[in-house]
């Protein structure tokens, strides 16, 4: 068994799809073992998200991810990591294979309404900055 973590973001909760992507979790068999809704600060959005601070996106991404509540879901499954990349699909919707996630109901590269860790190391800090201590 391997643990991941999936975020729900502002898009996706604003335009009221929080159901519809648990579902989608469910019934490809991942196990939620913990998940809340939160408001990310500037500067946990900042840290989060460190990685992409070099990036020419890094400003508008931090003001999308602190726009609403995101909610941080803790996976389980067999070949978590890469089980939940394929369901959530590439990051621009507009280039995810069908039936992904992204495609369904992603608008555009930013506001792609998931995101999902890509490695077992990313996994165990993503998992820690939302659910260090539970
Ligand atoms: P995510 O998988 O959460 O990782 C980084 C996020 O940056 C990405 O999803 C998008 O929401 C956002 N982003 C905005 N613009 C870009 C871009 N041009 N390329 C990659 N990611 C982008």
């Amino acid at each position: 068994m391997e643990q991941t973590l999936l975020i729900i973001k502002p898009d996706a909760t604003e335009r009221h799809l929080f159901g519809r992507i648990i579902q989608r979790l469910e019934d490809s068999r991942f196990k939620i073992l913990a998940m809340k809704m939160v408001n990310l600060s500037p500067a946990g959005a900042k840290q989060f998200y460190a990685v992409h601070e070099a990036r020419p996106f890094f400003g508008d991404l931090v003001e999308f991810m602190t726009s609403g509540p995101i909610v941080p879901i803790l996976l389980e499954r067999e070949n978590a990591i890469s089980a939940l990349r394929e369901l959530v699909g590439a990051t621009d919707p507009a280039k995810a294979a069908c039936g992904t996630i992204r495609h369904d109901i992603g608008l555009d590269v930013q506001r792609n309404s998931v995101h999902a860790s890509d490695a077992p190391e990313t996994a165990k800090n993503e998992i820690a900055f939302f659910f260090a201590g539970e």
